[in-house]
């Protein structure tokens, strides 16, 4: 954390409400505004000309750059990494081929480190300054996650993923030692510092129902935890668990009749849903990472953002890296437009940049310290360059409001866009100039 008070200049923007409710009445923009950032947190934000600098304040101009929350990403897997963009397969093939075969190497720790390092280097340069990330089978790979969190000062969320059947044995864990290692894991990280611990069943397909009320107990145990698993990703996966999970309802009954359904629990993908399905997550009030990139590299489907979130389910935006194709929120809220697009709902920029903030911070319970550019909030902030590139230049120098100003970045943006990036009050990325 950064002791002492720094000053920034520049456009900012901020929520009051959810503009899918609200709408841009949620926003406020300051054209010429200012943002107090004093011990860590931020404590002002509004008009340059209304600011007062505490003495000894550092200064920084960013002109027309704009300030905002730091991007929140609730759904994704940093030993993933090295496999991004990996071609011509589905869900369960692209796990055989590609996903588990590189998990197997986080067994050993350094390799676990180097690849959280490159991990966090590319999430902080892409803007993404709070994650929820699954590790592997191993313990070593969550051990790995948190450190390099916790040497950046990251608020960070992670867990070990189980597993104890349909996996290779390198990645095979028990129903006892799944429970035994998270609760262990848990122990030594929830809490500590800005890092929280998830309990991570991979999904259904991977777990015995054993494993399931395992750490189901588990989380009742630790009700403090979030819980993060897949849900109905794709067609095949969820004909796969109906055959291994001959009596339950539907695909959510899996997790619901293993103590796995509550407010901490977070599913991702969530597309084929049926009508039970949807309201047991709306009463439950669980948490839905939507991973717009995923969904169509793996060629999963189209999640239903709008009636979903109309029908008042809590709802992040996730990258899913490695199946999904790019570590930038950026190009994430684009291909959320283009699959509202496809789905015939045009996305207001306020709603996508809503959802990787604020919206991401709510479906990890964190929304009273992270995602949003308001006092008292934890100062993890970047500064956008809204004309980045020549392409975005010319789009953003025709542009007569700010959201005008905002949507060529967010389709055509990426880590070129991220000015600078400020964890917990540090600059971490290149100074302003
Ligand atoms: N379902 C189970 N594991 C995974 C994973 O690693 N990625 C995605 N996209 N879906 C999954
Ligand atoms: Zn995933």
């Amino acid at each position: 954390m950064e002791h002492g008070s720094t000053l920034l200049f520049g456009q900012t923007l901020s929520f009051s409400g959810d503009p899918f409710s609200e709408g841009i009445d949620a926003v406020s923009h300051h054209r010429n505004g200012a943002v107090l950032i004093e011990n860590g947190k931020v404590s002002w934000v509004g008009p340059a000309d209304h600011v007062t600098p505490p003495a000894g304040s550092k200064t920084i101009q960013y002109g027309d750059k704009l300030i905002m929350a730091g991007f929140v990403d609730p759904h994704l897997h940093y030993p993933q990494t090295a496999i991004i963009a990996s071609w011509g397969k589905r869900l369960i093939e692209w796990l055989d081929t590609y996903t588990f075969p590189e998990e197997m190497r986080f067994a050993d720790a350094s390799y676990a480190r180097m690849i959280a390092e490159r991990y966090f280097d590319l999430a902080l340069g892409a803007g993404t300054t709070s994650m929820c990330s699954y590790a592997t089978t191993h313990p070593e790979s969550v051990d790995a996650f948190f450190q390099e969190a916790q040497q950046r000062g990251v608020r960070a969320y992670a867990g070990k993923t189980c597993m104890d059947r349909n996996a290779p044995d390198g990645l095979s864990d028990t129903a006892q030692s799944a429970y035994d290692d998270s609760k262990r894991l848990a122990q030594s990280w929830h809490g500590k510092d800005r890092l929280g611990y998830v309990i991570t069943p991979r999904f259904s397909p991977t777990s015995s129902p054993k494993q399931l009320e395992a750490l189901g107990a588990l989380w009742a145990e630790m009700p403090g935890c979030l819980m993060q698993t897949h849900l109905s990703e794709q067609v095949e996966e969820i004909a796969w668990v109906s055959e291994l999970f001959p009596d339950a309802r539907d695909y959510l009954d899996t997790y619901e009749a293993h103590g796995l359904l509550g407010t901490k629990g977070l599913y991702g993908h969530a597309i084929h849903l049926e009508p039970r399905e949807r309201a047991r997550l709306l009463e439950a009030d669980a948490g839905l990472a939507h991973c717009p990139t995923s969904n169509t590299f793996i060629g999963s489907g189209l999640f239903d953002l709008k009636g979903l979130k109309a029908a008042g389910h809590r709802i992040g935006l996730a990258t899913d890296i490695g199946g999904g194709s790019s570590f930038s929120m950026l190009r994430t809220m684009a291909a959320t437009y283009e699959i509202g697009q496809l789905n015939g709902a045009a996305l207001h920029p306020a709603e996508l940049l809503w959802l990787a903030t604020c919206g991401s911070a709510k479906v990890l319970h964190a929304e009273n310290k992270i995602g949003n550019l308001a006092a008292g909030m934890e100062a993890d902030l970047i500064v956008l360059d809204l004309a980045s590139t020549p392409a975005i230049a010319q789009r953003h120098a025709a542009a007569d409001t700010i959201w005008e100003a905002i949507f060529p970045t967010i389709m055509m943006g990426d880590d070129r866009a991220i000015s600078d990036v400020f964890i917990a009050g540090a600059l971490v990325s290149k100074a302003a100039t």
